[in-house]
């Protein structure tokens, strides 16, 4: 085995510019007053009227940040930029996997979002109200989020790679009347058929009123009469620009979006973000961990789709006035050099995206990132599962020519932002994401409650408030208290394990609950078994995440037909095409083996664990518990 230093030094050319170069003294000016450390930073963002308390703690675990502030997070996206040199920068450069090519200044930016923001209070959208979208990676996608931010509608946005069932739950659940999406989206050449999809979800949901379809394919859709209707009819009318660009003051602890993510059990729920706390939290920290400069050009290769999307393509970078990039379609389409080939046009200078997309591109060899001029970069990262030591090293390597620190993010759609993530100016392990970011205070607990010691494994858990955490379950408050703060009272259980090195450097192993990680991609077992359900030929039905060299992990499911259906291989094929169009391709099981019985605890409980081991030819270890 090759020797590899223990620590990454940062390169001097990186801390020389950055906006901190020592971690300890800024990690220190935080921890000694967390309040006062965010309340500096909420005052680099526009408030109409002040807040009275920086944080109200009276209704334990409903936190309240900037209490009775009165803000709006798109007008610090967006209408701030307008009296300064940002108005004529470049927010957003867009480029289609056709090759098409589309850019946004902060000027056209807002425009386009007052224009968006009209449509939709023409169509009777209030503040308050539920907003479903549904889309590619495309510009108006980012429009639509924040046009209803502009007007204090709640946005609810729905990865495009999700499918029929996946949607029609989102949809219900938040009884939203208004629809967004496109009629379809490029992906590795292909169309995927949005306008198909909604309109199979619709027949299931009855709430939706009307439905706004952005042209990006040009293909032929059905358009139903009195209910569907074009983007760009709506926006070529006088309505979209003679409204003026009103802009609805929000009070800080005011709803921004809800975002469905997997949980332990049953459905998706609705993890809802504010606008004041979730603002200054996604602001603060994409400031310094990026470091992010008016010079740069960063590209956060995420879906806007998932919270990375919401937190760092969308909300944060134009909080910060920065120039982002965003490209709709597959990493290898048409060929594995697309990234490194869009990196050396456009000179991208921060990279972020996932092991899995990492892993995914190595595979085609370095000949491919070698034929592109990256020089250009200087920050990369890495979110969304745990980043293997080989793939961080020919991600720091290949890509980042041995100069360019990783910062390794672990954070959750619930917690907003980052939570544990180096600054440019720290040491690296290849493999953890170094400490807490400063102000955020966590911990490493055994069963009993107590903090594990160094090198232990034991559950990560977040021991004081933070501004950009999660207020509610929207519609099930009850269970963000049973959800998160009750296994270890007064403290937020992130669902991970991890431990805690003699340098105090935190590794992540990963989940301890029922939730998968698919290609970074977050999926519940209960949501794969409920779509299993639904088929006509299963009776029973138990998903598990076995680890996968490329995805992080892929599912397996176990499945009893019901009485007299034979198994066979086709059948096998049938129940993956299911869970495909039900839940989404992200969530199709890799294997499907039928059996007769699953392994339960008496209580009733499947024993995933054991199923894993079977999975894998592993001991199962002990099986006291079981049932039978
Ligand atoms: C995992 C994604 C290791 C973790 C932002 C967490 C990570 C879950 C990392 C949240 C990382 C995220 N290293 N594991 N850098 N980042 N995770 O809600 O298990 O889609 O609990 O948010 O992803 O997934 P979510």
């Amino acid at each position: 085995m090759a020797d590899y230093p223990d620590f990454y030094y940062p390169n001097e050319d990186v801390i020389k510019n950055a906006h901190i170069k020592d971690w300890d003294s800024f990690n220190s000016e935080a921890m000694n007053d967390p309040e006062g450390f965010w309340e500096k930073h909420a005052r680099e963002l526009h408030w109409f009227e002040d807040w009275n308390c920086v944080l109200d703690e009276s209704n334990k675990p409903f936190y309240k940040w900037f209490k009775n502030g009165k803000t709006n997070i798109a007008y610090n996206c967006l209408d701030v930029h307008m009296q300064t040199y940002r108005r004529n920068k470049l927010a957003l450069v867009w480029e289609g996997e056709n090759g098409d090519v589309l850019t946004h200044s902060y000027y056209s930016l807002h425009r386009e979002t007052t224009k968006f923001a009209n449509i939709l209070r023409s169509l009777g959208v209030k503040k308050g109200d539920r907003v479903t979208i549904y889309m590619g990676r495309i510009p108006e996608l980012m429009l639509a989020m924040l046009a209803c931010a502009k007007i204090g509608a709640i946005h609810s946005v729905v990865y495009g790679g999700f499918s029929v069932e996946a949607l029609h739950e989102r949809i219900e659940d938040s009884e939203s009347r208004v629809l967004i999406t496109a009629d379809g989206a490029f992906q590795r050449g292909k169309i995927v058929p949005l306008k198909e999809i909604v309109d199979e979800a619709l027949k299931r949901a009855a709430t939706v009123e009307h439905v706004l379809v952005v042209k990006r394919t040009g293909q032929d859709v059905y358009m139903e009469s009195g209910r569907d209707m074009w983007y760009h009819e709506l926006a070529a009318l006088p309505i979209a620009m003679q409204n003026g660009s009103h802009t609805e003051i929000m009070d800080s602890e005011d709803p921004l979006f809800i975002l469905y993510t997997s949980g332990t059990t049953g459905k998706p729920k609705a993890i809802l973000h504010t606008h004041g706390g979730y603002m200054v939290g996604t602001y603060t920290t994409l400031k310094y961990v990026f470091d992010i400069k008016d010079e740069d050009r960063y590209w956060c290769a995420a879906d806007p789709g998932w919270i990375t999307g919401h937190s760092y393509i969308v909300y944060g970078p134009l909080l910060n006035g920065a120039t982002s990039f965003m490209y709709e379609g597959a990493p290898n389409y048409p060929y594995p050099n697309r990234w490194w080939q869009m990196i050396e046009k456009y000179g991208i200078n921060i990279l972020y995206t996932a092991p899995t997309a990492i892993r995914g591109l190595m595979r085609f060899g370095e000949a491919w990132v070698n034929r592109h001029d990256l020089s250009s970069l200087r920050l990369l990262g890495s979110v969304g599962e745990p980043i293997n030591p080989e793939a961080w090293r020919w991600y720091y390597n290949v890509v980042g020519k041995g100069h360019c620190p990783i910062m390794d993010t672990w954070w959750q759609t619930e917690t907003g932002n980052f939570m544990i993530t180096p600054l440019p100016c720290m040491p690296l392990k290849p493999g953890s994401g170094t400490k807490p970011f400063p102000g955020i205070e966590m911990d490493i607990l055994d069963e009993d409650g107590n903090p594990v010691a160094a090198n232990q494994e034991g559950y990560l858990v977040i021991k004081k408030p933070w501004p950009a955490m999660l207020r509610t379950i929207y519609k099930d408050p009850d269970r963000l208290v049973s959800q998160y703060f009750s296994r270890f009272p007064g403290y937020y259980m992130t669902g991970d394990s991890a431990r805690r090195d003699e340098d105090g450097y935190y590794w992540i192993i990963g989940r301890v609950d029922d939730v998968i990680k698919v290609s970074g991609y977050r999926l519940g077992t209960a949501e794969i078994e409920s779509a299993l359900g639904s088929h006509r030929d299963v009776a029973e039905s138990a998903a598990i995440g076995i680890p996968h060299e490329i995805k992080g992990n892929v599912i397996y499911a176990y499945v009893i037909l019901n009485n007299g259906v034979v198994a066979s291989d086709s059948l096998a094929e049938q129940l993956k095409a299911h869970v495909g169009y039900e839940v989404g391709p992200i969530a199709k099981p890799e294997k499907i083996e039928f059996v007769d019985s699953l392994p339960k605890t008496r209580s009733g409980k499947i024993m995933r664990r054991v199923l894993k081991a079977k999975a894998q030819g592993l001991d199962p270890g002990n099986l006291s518990t079981l049932e039978d």
